[in-house]
């Protein structure tokens, strides 16, 4: 079966990584950063009430969350039989996995982002800041003009007969259209799939087979850095992907984003593809809200696992409003009047529920951001904060790194004066990257929340609450509301006090995934089978003598480039792929600015001979399968693979001889020819 070989390499592989985690983190469990009396006097936190409500949570999560939700607008409030609002199953023992809050209440995400806040007089108030690639290209909505937009798409889309529970998918760039598009198809209960629009034809086309949209909602082409992406070549190819295994898409709306691509350059198909510009101003700007209940879907979000194929990981609306409004409000120190930017794309779980969904609900301005980083150059960033003066800043340590690279002088030309609040998120900080955010970014003024959390956990479960305890760089630090961690060791039991051990979840907390889409049983298998009774992440933690959670990496097969997720299976599947190769092994390496990186070790086909044509052959046959952000950094020459008698590739010893760690490659005999690892070494640098 092969969820338990899923599970046996897990196992496998996490059991060697567990037992050197946390070595070298003394030193920084004593290493405290607390905030200044000033920001602590303000905070919205203490520790103690932290504490108090913390507590609250877990002995009577149904009145925490309630009162919570209360704040929320509900067109018919959930029942509460004897006091309880959840139900959940964790335990796969028990019977089928399954978790339900708020269920017979019907509310409606959109509403309550935009129409609650149009009606309590805030409509004037700017919802986005949009700054485009190049410096000098922005724009802005307001509130009321930010829900006439949906409205008019909303319309559009139920003129296209799309209904409650359809899937569309959303394949964009950071255009306000996107997160209009997704607040669109929240407002008439329609499900959005939004796909980064950085992965191939072939992965798109894998998600539209899928989830089988009605529509879907594009672009022509985007300005990312100095290059231009032709989006709507990749979308054509996807679909025309998809129609050959018998899913046609019936409508491709196309925003014409004539900065990148004129119209009359981009490839056309009549009767399928619709000018987003040419239709959407002939519709109405009012649209009536489709009242869902609260455990219908609102998303799917495809992230990638241990084995080949995408997972559509699927969000409900009532529990996911509630629990990312609120994990925004405390874990950023919000108030009224903070502008908030996250760098995040909406492609990505950080931009639906940070990006879009909790900022929204708390009526914040946001600033959406359509470039990268470092482009024109590494001060643009900050050029961004000081010219919106953004409050509260949240990005991703690579981006960090890189940005650390170019020195100071990008950082202090600008003032920055506006920030308050930094944060972090995608991978675990290395603690010199967190004191130069906190020291040179944020001028030892601003409490850095670094948040871990998943696609999966829909919002954040382990973050700092910004003053209301020390910071240790590096650390997530504590618990959110309702979350119960546990630390438990190889053979499922929980391990307490100072530890390392496998990050699980006891119970549910709101914003849990209900399940993969069309897949309950992969569900079960992959998150809950692991460990009985548990929700497994899939990360390694250390827990340190003041109860400080470490997040340590992934211990399964999944490799974090940038923040970005990949799995090893996805990526060998794309260098087989190639006419050429016979096999292939992806393991991650270290690496300074993208906290890891790609290394592929490839067995060519008898008689093929090692090129560096090939090589860039085999790094494109990935950007062709998943997209250029999983191109492998590395492709070493394998004439074969280290494998147990049984066949296993034995990926620890790839992964030494990958990062060079060769005095240390422990037990080989069990392989079945030894002599390769040798030849393998001999073949590192050719
Ligand atoms: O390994 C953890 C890492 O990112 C994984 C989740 O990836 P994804 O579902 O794509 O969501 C990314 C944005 C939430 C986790 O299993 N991760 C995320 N945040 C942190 C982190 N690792 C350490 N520290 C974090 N703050």
């Amino acid at each position: 079966m092969p969820a338990m070989e899923e599970k046996e390499e897990l196992r496998h592989v996490a059991k060697g990584e567990v037992q050197t985690l946390g070595e070298s983190l003394n030193a920084e469990e004593q290493d405290l950063f607390e905030a200044s009396p000033a920001f602590k006097s303000s905070a919205l936190l203490s520790y103690d009430q932290y504490i108090a409500m913390y507590n609250r949570s877990l002995q009577d999560p149904d009145a925490f969350w309630s009162e919570i939700a209360s704040e929320f607008y509900w067109e018919t409030r959930w029942p509460e039989e004897n006091g309880k609002v959840h139900f959940e199953n964790f335990d796969v023992r028990k019977g089928p996995v399954k978790v339900e809050w708020f269920k017979g209440g019907k509310t409606n995400i959109c509403y309550n982002a935009l129409d609650r806040h149009v009606h309590a007089g805030k409509g004037d108030q700017i919802a986005f800041y949009w700054e485009g690639n190049s410096p000098g290209l922005d724009a802005s909505l307001t509130y009321n003009q930010l829900l006439q937009q949906v409205c008019q798409l909303a319309n559009f889309l139920k003129d296209k007969g799309v209904k409650k529970g359809d899937a569309v998918a959303i394949y964009l760039p950071m255009l306000m259209e996107l997160p209009i598009a997704m607040l669109a198809c929240a407002r008439i209960g329609a499900v959005h799939s939004v796909i980064f629009a950085g992965f191939s034809a072939e992965s798109l086309a894998q998600r539209v087979l899928d989830c089988k949209p009605k529509v879907i909602i594009t672009c022509n082409a985007v300005c990312r850095g100095p290059k231009i992406i032709n989006l709507k070549d990749i979308v054509d190819e996807a679909l025309s992907i998809s129609l050959a295994h018998g899913v046609s898409v019936d409508s491709c709306l196309t925003y014409a984003n004539e900065v990148a691509m004129s119209r009359e350059k981009t490839a056309w198909q009549d009767g399928r593809d619709i000018w987003y510009q040419d239709v959407i101003s002939d519709y109405a700007t009012t649209c009536d809200i489709e009242w869902v209940d609260a455990e219908d879907p609102l998303f799917l979000l495809y992230t990638s696992g241990s084995t080949g194929k995408p997972k559509g990981v699927l969000h409900t609306t009532g529990g996911y409003m509630v629990y990312t409004a609120t994990t925004f409000k405390y874990a950023f120190d919000y108030r009224e009047g903070d502008i908030y930017w996250c760098t995040a794309d909406c492609g990505w779980i950080t931009g639906h529920s940070y990006v879009t969904y909790g900022p929204l609900l708390n009526c914040a301005k946001v600033v959406l951001f359509e470039g990268v980083p470092n482009y024109p150059d590494a001060g643009r960033c900050w050029e961004i904060v000081d010219k919106y003066h953004v409050s509260i800043f949240y990005t991703a340590p690579t981006a960090i790194r890189s940005l650390m690279r170019a020195g100071l002088e990008p950082v202090k030309r600008h003032s920055r004066k506006s920030l308050r609040v930094l944060g972090s998120v995608g991978e675990p900080i290395n603690p010199s990257a967190w004191k130069w955010y906190y020291e040179v970014v944020g001028d030892k003024r601003c409490p850095i929340s670094d948040t871990w959390w998943q696609t999966e956990t829909g919002g954040f479960m382990i973050t700092p609450l910004p003053g209301a305890w020390p910071l240790k760089p590096g650390s997530a630090t504590y618990p959110f509301f309702g979350v119960q961690p546990a630390l438990v060791d190889e053979n499922g039991k929980e391990i307490e006090g100072v530890c390392n051990g496998y990050l699980c979840i006891k119970g549910s907390w709101p914003s849990t995934f209900r399940t993969l889409y069309g897949d309950h049983a992969r569900y079960e298998t992959t998150y809950f089978a692991p460990f009985k009774g548990y929700y497994f992440s899939g990360d390694g933690c250390h827990r340190d003598a003041d109860g400080y959670y470490w997040l340590t990496g992934r211990v399964d097969d999944v490799i974090n480039v940038s923040g970005h997720r990949i799995g090893t299976a996805e990526v060998e599947s794309a260098l087989v792929s190639h006419p050429q190769c016979a096999e292939a092994a992806v393991v991650a390496v270290d690496h300074e600015v993208t906290g890891q990186a790609i290394y592929a070790f490839v067995t060519l086909k008898l008689g093929v001979q090692y090129s560096e044509e090939l090589r860039t052959g085999l790094k494109n046959a990935v950007r062709h399968e998943i997209g250029a952000f999983a191109q492998p950094a590395k492709i070493h020459w394998a004439p074969a693979l280290p494998k147990t008698r049984s066949g296993k590739i034995m990926r620890r010893i790839l992964r030494k001889i990958a990062s060079k760690e060769l005095e240390n490659l422990g037990d080989i005999s069990t392989l079945a020819d030894p002599h390769v690892v040798q030849e393998l070494i001999d073949l590192t640098d050719v």
